[in-house]
């Protein structure tokens, strides 16, 4: 519970960032009630962080490849996330499995954006695999973060048709419109339902 009646979001990312530019645009135009205080990537050139630097939000880098193994990276990126005390941390195309310690240490607070209609499609290259299974709908889930790779409490799930001409990008398209409402609109509801 805060006392301006704001979240405090940080949001990790590894790339370009489009799901992160959407939470930004809702903020912006008064549909969430939060505050970005830091985007914070893995990769020195992703593209996200360049969008959020140009919107006046703090950035910061914690290079992967600097730390010997995953617990170190995950110790420095928690260092550095609880830096900035959000109420949300928001996986935002950010491609690194966390461990189980940095996942707990945000137990209800950790979340992410699945490109399937979870529990199908956990993993990689869910929207070849969604065209496989021969799947007739598709979609996003948004999902608190457990120790389980993209397992966890679902917040909000946004299904899309898969068409009989699609191929893994067209379906990808189509997926990531919804993804651009579908995130925000759940970071909405948490924050609602907890009256952050
Ligand atoms: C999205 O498809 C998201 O579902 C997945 O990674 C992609 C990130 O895209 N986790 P962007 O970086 O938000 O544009």
């Amino acid at each position: 519970m805060i006392s301006n009646g704001r979240a405090r979001l940080v949001i990790l990312i590894s790339g370009r960032g489009s799901n992160m530019v959407s939470i930004i645009e809702a903020i912006d135009a008064n549909q969430l009630d939060a505050d970005i205080v830091a985007v914070i990537s893995n990769r020195p050139d992703a593209t996200g962080s360049v969008a959020a630097a140009d919107r006046g939000i703090p950035t910061a880098v914690v290079d992967h490849t600097e730390y010997q193994d995953r617990d170190s990276f995950d110790r420095a990126l928690a260092e550095t996330v609880d830096r900035f005390n959000p109420h949300l941390v928001i996986l935002a195309g950010f491609m690194r499995i966390l461990t189980a310690d940095f996942v707990n240490h945000y137990a209800n607070k950790l979340l992410n954006i699945h490109p399937s209609l979870l529990p199908q499609f956990k993993g990689l290259n869910t929207h070849q695999r969604a065209i496989d299974a021969k799947a007739s709908e598709h979609g996003a889930t948004v999902h608190f973060v457990t120790a389980e790779l993209d397992d966890g409490p679902i917040v909000l799930q946004a299904k899309v048709p898969v068409l009989a001409d699609d191929d893994a990008q067209t379906l990808a398209k189509r997926v990531l419109i919804q993804e651009h409402q579908l995130y925000p609109n759940a970071i909405k509801k948490i924050i609602q339902e907890r009256a952050l």
